[in-house]
């Protein structure tokens, strides 16, 4: 059976946007495991973390990555907070090479700050919040098969970075 790709990592390191072109290059489905969130609870992510929590959220999150998990020939980008539940790092695993994309706290400050899509960063010090929640994370993001740091590089070329590894 082939291997899927999981992309992990925070927000505003590419992973939808690097996802779906390496999905085209190998011929796979791509899969962004928040719009499937959203499809099924039909509101957006935003909305859901309002009405009803980030618990509630956290909880479709690891049904949707159960779902995906045991599907074959798929690029699936995560919600940057995928790797907080323990369950959902196995599932993520279980089938699939983890590639985390990573990127300087500026940069993801700089990425993000234009949107107000992100409930997690709607903060009155967003800067150190994106600093805080990266140290938090770091153990499970570190867990990845392989790690890119996109914090100069565009979309594009991390694609073709991540081909030359998955080569090597
Ligand atoms: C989250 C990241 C978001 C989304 C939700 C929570 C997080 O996805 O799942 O807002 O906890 O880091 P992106 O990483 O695609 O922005």
């Amino acid at each position: 059976m082939k291997k899927n790709i999981v992309l992990i990592g925070f927000m505003g390191t590419g992973k939808s946007e690097v996802g779906k072109e390496l999905a085209k290059m190998l011929g796979y489905k791509f899969i962004d495991t928040d719009e499937l969130i959203e499809k099924r609870e039909g509101i957006p992510v935003s909305e859901i973390f309002d009405k009803y929590g980030e618990t509630y959220f956290r909880k479709i999150e690891s049904e949707i990555i159960k779902d995906v998990s045991v599907m074959e020939n798929v690029v699936i980008s995560t919600g940057g907070g995928a790797v907080i539940r323990s369950e959902n790092r196995m599932n993520l695993k279980r089938n699939s090479i983890t590639i985390c994309l990573t990127a300087s706290p500026e940069v993801i400050y700089e990425r993000t700050k234009d949107y107000d899509n992100r409930p997690l960063l709607k903060t009155d010090d967003t800067y150190m919040r994106i600093k805080e929640l990266l140290k938090e994370r770091e153990p499970y993001y570190s867990e990845a098969d392989i790690k890119i740091d996109t914090t100069q590089l565009e979309a594009q070329k991390v694609v073709e970075t991540i081909m030359k590894e998955m080569r090597t």
